[in-house]
This record gives structure tokens, C-alpha cells and sequence, in this order.
């Protein structure tokens, strides 16, 4: 049995060691493009999972009223040494995406570097789905991302890559049980200390593909209309060799 948990905790310290939140702040200028927003300044936005909070600083940098929320303590600990080396404001919650309450309406609300792809039960990706898209103000817009069944068998499958940075040693291994559409990845890091490696992290994080037809049917349930859908980083409609899509929604009764 996988464990549903999210272990990010463990991952923490080397998440922008390895460059993971690289993924968001990609997706920053591709979003403004796509959305044909000339400027973040005065929006507000809700950035959901944010992580080490990298991309929902940058948001601020350019000028949005930002909250960001995440469940790992020690991600958002990152993520507010970021802040204080900075001279940024966002406020970051500690709440888990399921269950969270935020005050207000936002313009734009992101989940993205397949954060949903970690809820392996459909009924909590549509939960949070609802959740946020009664958050949205009616011209507000709703985008995420999602590995696809396509980009786990590629990327996923019994693929085992060893990186390192001045700091860390580390091992990441990933499966991918194709019938469930459950991928696991598992990361062992080791810090480097004089000659020896030791263990700093082990982890085991679970992901679940859903399909394109399971993904619009959830995002009808939450009271959401998708309103364009690209492979990721493109503007390109998704075929069945796109290994992660975008979905750009409003509000049902919004648009
Ligand atoms: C792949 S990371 C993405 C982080 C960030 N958006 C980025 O692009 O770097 C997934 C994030 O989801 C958070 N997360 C996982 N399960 C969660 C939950 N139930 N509630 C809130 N955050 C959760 C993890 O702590 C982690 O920071």
C-alpha cells in the first residue's frame, strides 16, 4: 500500500540545491503570456503548494499581493529565510491544501509543478479544486499543472539519476506501476562531510496520472469551467505525447 502522505519535510533542504523550484519560475512569464497579463502589479494571488516559496516571491518582486500556502513546515521555514533576505512581502500559511481557509478573493490562483499529480484519491483533488475555485474572484483565473500517464511511463519508469551539488550527494530513483497509474519516486541525499557521505534524507513521495477525461470531469464537479488546456510550457493542445499538461480554468458561472 503507497503511502499517501507528502514527506516534503524530508526534501526541504535540498529542494533549490537541486533546482526543483526551477519548474515555477518558468512558468511565471509562460502564465502572463498566456493569460495576456501585462502586469502582476496589484493582483492578487494565491499560490497553492508554493513550496520553498521561489516563485511566489517572484510574484511579489513583480508587484502582486501574494499568499502562499503549503503543509510542510519545513518548506515554508525555506521559503521565509527567502523572504527575509529579501525585500519581499508574502504571507505564507501553514495549511494543508484539503482543508485550507484563506480571507478574500483572489485574481489568479496557481497549484502548479504537479502538485495535484500528489493526491492519489480523485476526491481530494476535486475537494481542493472546489476549494480554491470559491476563491477566485468571477474573472479570476485558476491554472495547474499535471504529469500525464504518457510523462510517467517516459520520465518515470524505472529511471534512476545521481546528482550533485557542492553540498549533497544524491540518488533518485523512480517506478511507475503503469495499470494503477501510480509513479513513486524515492530521493536518498547524503551531505558531504570532508571524505564521507552522510545520510542527510531518504523519501518516498507517491504520484497518480489522471486521465484527460478524469480531469475534466473533476474540474466540472468543483464548479469550474477549463478554458484552455497546452502541453506544458507550449501552446501546443495536448496529444498523447504530452508528458505534462496546463489547465487554465474560471469559475463555471464566471465567464
Ligand atoms: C512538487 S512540490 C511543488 C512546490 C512548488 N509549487 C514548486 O513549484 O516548487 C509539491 C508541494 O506540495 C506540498 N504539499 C503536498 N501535499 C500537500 C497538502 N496536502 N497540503 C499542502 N501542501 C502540500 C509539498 O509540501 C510541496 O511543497
Amino acid at each position: 500500500m503507497i503511502n499517501p502522505d507528502i514527506p516534503y519535510n524530508s526534501i526541504a533542504l535540498v529542494y533549490d540545491e537541486f533546482g526543483l523550484d526551477e519548474f515555477s519560475i518558468r512558468m511565471i512569464p509562460y502564465i502572463k503570456s498566456i493569460l495576456g497579463i501585462k502586469s502582476f502589479r496589484g493582483m492578487k494571488i494565491l499560490d497553492l503548494a508554493c513550496g520553498t516559496g521561489s516563485a511566489a516571491l517572484e510574484l511579489a518582486n513583480q508587484g502582486a499581493d501574494v499568499i502562499a500556502i503549503d503543509s510542510s513546515e519545513s518548506m515554508l521555514k525555506l521559503a521565509r529565510k527567502k523572504m527575509k533576505a529579501s525585500s519581499r512581502k508574502v504571507k505564507f500559511i501553514q495549511a494543508d491544501l484539503r482543508t485550507f481557509e484563506v480571507d478574500g478573493s483572489f485574481d489568479l490562483i496557481l497549484c502548479l509543478f504537479d502538485t495535484l499529480n500528489h493526491f492519489i484519491h480523485i476526491n481530494d483533488v476535486r475537494n481542493i479544486l472546489t476549494n480554491a475555485g470559491s476563491r477566485l474572484k468571477s474573472s479570476g483565473d485558476l491554472v495547474f499543472d499535471l504529469n500525464t500517464h504518457y510523462g510517467f511511463r517516459k520520465n518515470w519508469d524505472n529511471w534512476r539519476v545521481v546528482r550533485e551539488s557542492d553540498r549533497f550527494y544524491s540518488i533518485w530513483d523512480t517506478v511507475y506501476d503503469t495499470k494503477e497509474r501510480i509513479a513513486e519516486i524515492t530521493i536518498r541525499a547524503f551531505s558531504k562531510s570532508k571524505n564521507q557521505l552522510i545520510k542527510a534524507a531518504e523519501v518516498t513521495v507517491p504520484e497518480r496520472a489522471y486521465t484527460s477525461s478524469e480531469v475534466k470531469k473533476t474540474v466540472k464537479s468543483a464548479s469550474l469551467n477549463i478554458v484552455e488546456v497546452f502541453e506544458c510550457l507550449s501552446t501546443k493542445p495536448p496529444d498523447a505525447d504530452s508528458p505534462r499538461n496546463v489547465y487554465f480554468c474560471k469559475r463555471a458561472w464566471g465567464i
